[in-house]
């Protein structure tokens, strides 16, 4: 497969360029997983050189990337990485790009293949798109034009339908490549491996053997410098709606008949619509949202989620969120599934929880020790593995049952070297493999999903409760489990 071609930033000064896709550039040529082939331009609305722009990113190299940069990579990066001035709204710039890129490619023998990359604000997607057609930087030849768009993918269905209807007017469904960059997570792609490759977990993966399946993710950041855009969307949107509803799918979904992004995206759309219907009793019963207030997180006090910059000093935005759902088919019918995502929180982690069913209580547990559940947990960050708690006998005289780990750490095994998120997706763009990314399908299950809760939350005064920063949320999220004798396992 020809995988040479030009990677065109939009947001070439923006964060995400600086911390994620750069550092991951760098990190693919330093494990020789570069096309031959292949250049960068950033564009951005900064007036810098290339030149310029290659001293900035040698300095967030450094800074971001979990490798010390080595001049051998970074000259044959440099040299193949190039910066344009222009405002996204300027045609002419567009035409001068596709000069420059048509350029590039006798330089570089990149074919005119190119992959674009949306590294901007979500008013700008349309627009772009917009204007790489008009000028012509989409064509219909035997090189390919993939579009890589990052989150938000509309801000509820209406716009991500309409964000959608305008995109693939220009690129075709198998071009675009919506992240998720939950999918690129190593444990994340490793949860279907867990499931279908081993013969002790699959019998096991249903409602006969599962209790109920938690999954959380937890910041110890807040807002950061992003709070205008959160305060309008919350952690609904900003969380739910894609990377938790994703590794559900993945935990709940059927084996694919085959391993091709299309099957893999079919399983996971049934069981986006297999979620329950959410009406407004649900909503007040099994849905908690909550607001950090002032508190201390890594030993600093850090202020309420309200004296944020740029969020309204009365926000009634939720920087937490805790849910209770199912999925309405044979296999999950009657497990629970929790949610809970929150910033401001105690720890940064993001874990799996699969609490299996008890056993009955006929031979031990009787009296008055109690013998805790299996926990299988899929540790996806910081530390990746799989934890796996279950019960043996206490060594000695007297018969006690006590809970015993196994605990398979993939840090410790595979060190600094496993890939990053970015990298894996970024790679996988270049190879025309979309399975890490998000399908139209699930955007729009996604969304209908989340529309009619934060359009219910909208309309009613729904209580928001307040959690002090640095603690595992509000005490009512505790309380969603406890109704149905669960608790969370902060493992
Ligand atoms: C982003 C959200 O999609 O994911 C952020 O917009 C959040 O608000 C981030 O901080 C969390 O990603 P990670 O990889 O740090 O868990």
């Amino acid at each position: 497969m020809d995988t040479s071609c030009i990677l065109v930033i939009f947001g070439g000064t923006g964060d995400l360029t600086h911390r994620k896709l750069l550092p991951a550039i760098y990190n693919l040529k330093r494990s020789q997983n570069l096309p031959d082939n292949f250049a960068i331009v950033s564009i951005g609305r900064k007036n810098l050189s290339s030149e310029e722009y290659r001293e900035q990113i040698y300095l967030s190299l450094k800074k971001y990337s979990k490798y010390i940069i080595e001049d051998i990579h970074w000259d044959d990066i440099s040299k193949r990485l190039f910066y344009k001035n222009f405002n996204f709204n300027d045609i002419k710039g567009y035409s001068e790009l596709k000069t420059f890129l048509e350029e590039l490619d006798k330089k570089y023998k990149t074919s005119g293949n190119r992959i674009f990359y949306l590294a901007v604000a979500p008013e700008y997607f349309d627009l772009i798109t917009d204007n790489l057609h008009k000028e012509g930087l989409v064509k219909n030849t035997s090189s390919f034009q993939r579009l890589i768009i990052e989150k938000p993918f509309g801000r509820d269905l209406s716009s991500a339908r309409k964000l959608n209807r305008k995109i693939t007017e220009v690129f075709s469904e198998e071009n675009i490549y919506r992240i998720d960059h939950y999918l690129g997570k190593e444990m994340i792609q490793s949860l279907m491996v867990l499931r279908f490759a081993n013969s002790i977990f699959e019998p096991l993966w249903n409602n006969k053997y599962i209790d109920n399946i938690q999954i959380s993710s937890s910041e110890t950041v807040g807002v950061e410098n992003r709070g205008g855009y959160y305060d309008e969307a919350g952690a609904l949107k900003d969380m739910v709606q894609n990377h938790m509803l994703q590794l559900l799918t993945l935990c709940a979904m059927e084996p694919p008949i085959n391993l091709t992004s299309s099957s893999i995206k079919d399983e996971k759309v049934k069981i986006l619509r297999s979620l329950e219907k959410i009406t407004p009793e649900k909503i007040s019963k099994d849905i908690i949202r909550g607001q950090y207030i002032r508190g201390i997180v890594d030993n600093k006090e850090v202020l309420s989620y309200r004296e944020e910059d740029k969020v309204s000093p009365v926000s009634n935005t939720e920087t937490f969120v805790a849910l209770k759902l199912h999925v309405e088919n044979f296999r999950w019918a009657g497990v629970p599934f929790y949610i809970r995502t929150g910033k401001r929180m105690k720890n940064k982690s993001t874990e799996i929880v699969i609490q299996f069913k008890s056993m009955p209580k006929v031979l031990y547990g009787k009296s008055s020790d109690e013998i805790l559940p299996n926990l299988l947990v899929i540790r996806v960050q910081p530390m990746e593995g799989i934890f796996f708690q279950f019960n043996t006998k206490k060594p000695g005289t007297e018969n006690i049952i006590i809970p015993v780990q196994m605990d398979f750490c993939q840090n410790c095994q595979f060190g600094i070297n496993t890939p990053e998120a970015y990298e894996r997706l970024l790679y996988d763009a270049m190879n025309g493999d979309s399975t890490l990314f998000t399908s139209w399908d699930e955007v729009e299950y996604s969304w209908k999903f989340v529309d009619i809760i934060s359009d219910y939350w909208k309309n009613n005064n729904e209580t928001l409760y307040y959690y002090e920063s640095g603690s595992l949320g509000p005490q009512k999220a505790e309380e969603l489990l406890l109704k149905e004798n669960h608790h969370w396992w902060n493992i």
